[in-house]
C-alpha cells in the first residue's frame, strides 16, 4: 500500500517505527505491506516510488532536523506538489492541529480526497472546522476517510461507539478528552495552586506550544465536534460548541466541591447541548480518572451508561490508531 505522509514529528516518526519494528508481522497476518513514497515536513521532503527506508528517515530528521536531506541533494518538492504529482493510495495527515484555518491539512486533505487517495487524519483541525463537508467531499470521491486517532489517541473511542455499539441508539455522552486539563485539575485536587500546576504541566511536555488550545478547552471541543457528528449524525463545527476552559477554576473551587466528595473536571458533552465546561461531580462517577488520562461515558437506549478509559495521547500510541485505519482501508479494498 502506496503512502504519502504529511508531517514527520513526534506522530509520523513513531508510525515509521512501527511500520519498521513490525513488518514481517502485518504482512504474514494482515497481508499489508506499506510503502511510505513520500514524506515532508515544515522544511523539505523526501520520495521514493520503490518505498523509503523507514530507519533512514527516522535518523535524517534525527541528524538534520528535516526529512528533506534525505537524499544526497535536499529535495525541494513541496508538500503541494508532492500531493499532486506522486502516485498514492492513502494520505496520512499527521501535521499540527490549527483551529483559525485548519492549515497545512486541510488542503492536504482536500488534494488528496480530489486525487482518489483514502485519508487517514490524526490532525484534528480540518475535522473541527469542517467536519460535514470533508465526509461528504470523501463520499463524492469514493475514498474512505478514517481518523481513529483524534479522538483518544490510542484508546479506541470512535470505533468503541460506532462498531461495538452498533444497533444501539447513544442518547448522550459525556467525557474527559483533555489529558493535559485533566492533569492540572487532578493536581490542584492535592492543594497546589493552578499556577503551579500548570507550570509543572508545562515542565513535563503536556501542554500545547499554544497553550490556550488545552486551557480555554479548545482541544476538547475539537474531539466533541468529531464524536457529534459521527456518532450522533449531527452537522456541526467549532462554533456550534459552547466552550470554557479551565482559567477560572481556583484552589476555592475545588476545596468546595471536595466537602460534598465531588472533584472539579473539565466536561465535553453531548445531551441537548454540546458543551465544555469545568463540571462538579461525585468523586465516585468512573469519569473521575487522574492525570493525563482520558474517560468517556456514553449512554444508550438499551444498554445502559458505559465508561471507556485509557491514555488520550502519546506519540506511539496514536501511531496504532492509524495502523489500525490503515487496516480497516486494506481489508475494505480487499472486500470490494
Ligand atoms: N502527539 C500525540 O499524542 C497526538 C495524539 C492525537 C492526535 N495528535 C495530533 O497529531 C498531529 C501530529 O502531532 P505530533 O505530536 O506528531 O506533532 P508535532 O510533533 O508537532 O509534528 C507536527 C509535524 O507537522 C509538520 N508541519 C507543521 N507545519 C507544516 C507545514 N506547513 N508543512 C508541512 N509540515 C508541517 C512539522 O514539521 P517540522 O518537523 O519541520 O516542525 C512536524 O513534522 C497533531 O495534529 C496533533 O494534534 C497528536
Amino acid at each position: 500500500m502506496r503512502i504519502i505522509l504529511c508531517g514527520f514529528g513526534v506522530v509520523g516518526q513513531n508510525l515509521v517505527k512501527l511500520f519498521d519494528s513490525r513488518s514481517e508481522d502485518l504482512y504474514a497476518k494482515y497481508g499489508l505491506k506499506p510503502r511510505v513514497v513520500g514524506v515532508f515536513d515544515s522544511k523539505g521532503s523526501a520520495v521514493d516510488q520503490s518505498g523509503l527506508d523507514f530507519g533512514k528517515l527516522v535518523e535524517t530528521k534525527k541528524k538534520f532536523g528535516t526529512v528533506g536531506r534525505y537524499a544526497d541533494t535536499q529535495n525541494q518538492m513541496s508538500g503541494k506538489d508532492m500531493l499532486k504529482e506522486i502516485k498514492a493510495d492513502v494520505l496520512i495527515e499527521t501535521t499540527a492541529s490549527n483551529y483559525k484555518d485548519a492549515e497545512p491539512g486541510m488542503t492536504h486533505i482536500i488534494s488528496a480526497m480530489k486525487r482518489g487517495m483514502h485519508v487517514i487524519s490524526v490532525n484534528k483541525g480540518p475535522l473541527a472546522l469542517a467536519f460535514p463537508s470533508l465526509l461528504e467531499l470523501a463520499t463524492y470521491n469514493q475514498v474512505m476517510f478514517k481518523f481513529s486517532g483524534t479522538v483518544g489517541g490510542g484508546t479506541p473511542i470512535l470505533d468503541y461507539a460506532k462498531n461495538s455499539l452498533r444497533g444501539e441508539r447513544i442518547t448522550s455522552f459525556a467525557g474527559i478528552l483533555n489529558g493535559t486539563t485533566n492533569y492540572i485539575l487532578t493536581n490542584m485536587g492535592t492543594g497546589v495552586s493552578y499556577d503551579e500546576a500548570l507550570k509543572d504541566a508545562q515542565d513535563k511536555g503536556y501542554v500545547e506550544a499554544d497553550e490556550s488550545l488545552d486551557l480555554d478547552g479548545l482541544d476538547a471541543a475539537a474531539k466533541l465536534v468529531i464524536l457529534a457528528n459521527w456518532i450522533m449524525g449531527m452537522k456541526v463545527t467549532l462554533p456550534d460548541i459552547n466552550c470554557t476552559g479551565i482559567r477560572k477554576v481556583t484552589a476555592e473551587d475545588i476545596k468546595k466541591a471536595a466537602k460534598e466528595n465531588c472533584l472539579i473536571k473539565l466536561i465535553a458533552s453531548c445531551n441537548k447541548e454540546l458543551t465544555v465546561s469545568p463540571r462538579q461531580i461525585p468523586d465516585d462517577d468512573p469519569l473521575c480518572v487522574n492525570g493525563t488520562l482520558n474517560a468517556i461515558a456514553f449512554t444508550s437506549e438499551h444498554s445502559g451508561t458505559q465508561t471507556i478509559i485509557g491514555k488520550g495521547a502519546g506519540g506511539m500510541e496514536t501511531a496504532s490508531s492509524i495502523l489500525r485505519d490503515l487496516l480497516d482501508i486494506r481489508e475494505e479494498i480487499a472486500g470490494d
